[in-house]
């Protein structure tokens, strides 16, 4: 069968989706261009209404291969297939799977079974009570030097604007040693770059599926696999990062210096309605520690404006917290309505046009502090991990796109042909653009 996948939403579902699309592959499938599939598999993303009203317009717009052809249909899975469910069906007669975030272990043998019976549909909706170990299907040779390894699925924190428990479950940890087999396998296969993946990483083990293994242990474990050259981790949440974590930072020296670290809001009143559990102070404090135990480490965030009852004054006190820790970059979204969470009930709602106006200040903000961060590593030597060519390539030499330790992205300039992809390379940085790095070869290493 041929297959096309989209994918929506954070990296936890980008996963789920390479996931998949080496489980199909190992099943004799072919992932091809949406114009020559079969079946789409459309994976999608419930946090804001925005990405899910993407889904709607996008299966609209893919039921047209299914009126062409009655053998094409559509497999919805994810957050939003598991908030919506059965109501899927009713919409698009082509959707004939839907499964949920527990089923996506599922998802390949069902797709299959349709795929022979084309009267069928099915949902698989249910949560689990723990995790749902999945195959490992045989990767595909020369695969990239970086990956991402699931190690908990759901979210207890409840914060009030937030969708995922719901979607995706009550939290539920990996077995560690299922952690560290993954690992390892991949360090096996010429993977040098981990990232550890969760909601909400730090609080890994303190669940039904725990197995006395702390994060920071696990970390600790996985950091001391040969061939692993970097690791990282994402998402933190601030109430729960360890001081072991912390530490960590300043005693591991492949964990890489960056750290995504949500703040949400600078003001201490909204941080309680979101149901948070920290403050600004607390906040504060472990940005002091991160700073000694790693000097230089980049601080990313997540911020929404506009949650109900935002007065100006919260929103400049955003603007002074994101100004102070200097963050090099952030993720900033206007507060929207989700069905079901607490702060729906919250009031007063903000006007589109305010939370617009703060969005784009806020932005304007970040911009000018990612410029600074970026400017200040012109000059400075480090280390690329090629991740394949750039994605623009100016007239003359062509040129290589990768991260250094911080995850920043740096293009290089070659002059010979070789192939670096996967390769660590010393690097000069000699320009910040705005979202990025332009180095030079360093050293006659290569
Ligand atoms: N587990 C992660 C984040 C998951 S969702 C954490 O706790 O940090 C990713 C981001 O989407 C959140 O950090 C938040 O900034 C944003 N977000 C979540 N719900 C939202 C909503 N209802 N409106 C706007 N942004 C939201
Ligand atoms: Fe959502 Fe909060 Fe859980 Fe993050 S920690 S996924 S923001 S409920
Ligand atoms: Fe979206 Fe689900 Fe991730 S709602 S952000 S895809 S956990």
């Amino acid at each position: 069968m041929k297959f096309h996948v989209i994918s929506f939403g954070c990296q936890m579902n980008a996963n789920d989706s390479d996931w998949l699309v080496r489980a199909l592959e190992s099943r004799g499938w072919t992932e091809t261009p949406e114009e020559q599939a079969s079946v789409f598999i459309v994976n999608t993303c419930s946090v804001r209404e925005k990405p899910e009203q993407k889904v709607y317009s996008l299966l609209g717009r893919l039921e047209q291969y299914a009126r062409r052809d009655g053998g094409v249909f559509a497999a919805v899975g994810g957050c939003v297939a598991q908030q919506v469910g059965r109501g899927f069906f009713e919409r698009f007669s082509f959707v004939r799977l839907v499964f949920g975030t527990d089923a996506v272990a599922l998802a390949p043998e069902a797709l299959e079974r349709l795929a022979q019976s084309p009267d069928e549909r099915l949902a698989l909706l249910d949560f689990l009570p723990t995790y749902a170990e999945r195959e490992d299907p045989a990767p595909k040779a020369g695969g990239p030097a970086q990956a991402f390894v699931n190690i908990m699925q759901g979210c207890d924190n409840f914060c009030t604007y937030c969708i995922v428990p719901y979607v995706r479950g009550r939290q539920k940890s990996r077995q560690p040693g299922a952690v560290l087999a993954e690992c390892r396998g991949l360090a096996a296969r010429g993977v040098r770059e981990i990232t550890l993946l969760g909601q909400n990483v730090n609080s890994f083990g303190l669940d039904r599926g725990g197995a006395g293994v702390s994060f920071a242990q696990l970390l600790r474990q996985v950091a001391a696999i040969p061939g692993v050259e970097r690791l990282r981790f994402t998402t933190s949440h601030p109430k729960d990062i360890a001081d072991e974590v912390i530490a960590a930072f300043g005693e591991l020296e492949n964990l890489c210096p960056a750290l995504h670290l949500p703040l949400q809001s600078g003001s201490d009143a909204i941080l309680k309605r979101m149901g948070r559990r920290y403050d600004t102070a607390r906040y504060l404090d472990i940005v002091e520690r991160l700073q000694r135990a790693r000097p230089g480490i980049s601080l990313s965030t997540d911020l929404i404006v506009g949650f109900p009852g935002e007065t100006d004054a919260d929103f400049e006190a955003t603007l002074r917290m994101v100004e102070r820790v200097g963050f090099e970059s952030s993720f900033s979204f206007k507060y929207s309505d989700r069905p079901g969470v607490a702060a729906v009930r919250m009031e007063p709602k903000i006007d589109e046009e305010t939370a617009a106006a703060r969005l784009e200040h806020l932005q304007n903000l970040q911009n000018t502090l990612t410029k600074d961060c970026l400017e200040k590593c012109v000059g400075t030597q480090t280390v690329v991990l090629i991740e394949g060519p750039s994605r623009k390539q100016d007239a003359g030499a062509p040129s290589l796109r990768g991260r250094d330790p911080a995850g920043r992205t740096v293009n290089v300039t070659l002059d010979g042909g070789a192939d670096l992809t996967g390769k660590m390379v010393p690097v000069r940085l000699v320009e910040a653009k705005k979202h990025s790095l332009v180095g030079e070869k360093a050293g006659a290493s290569w």
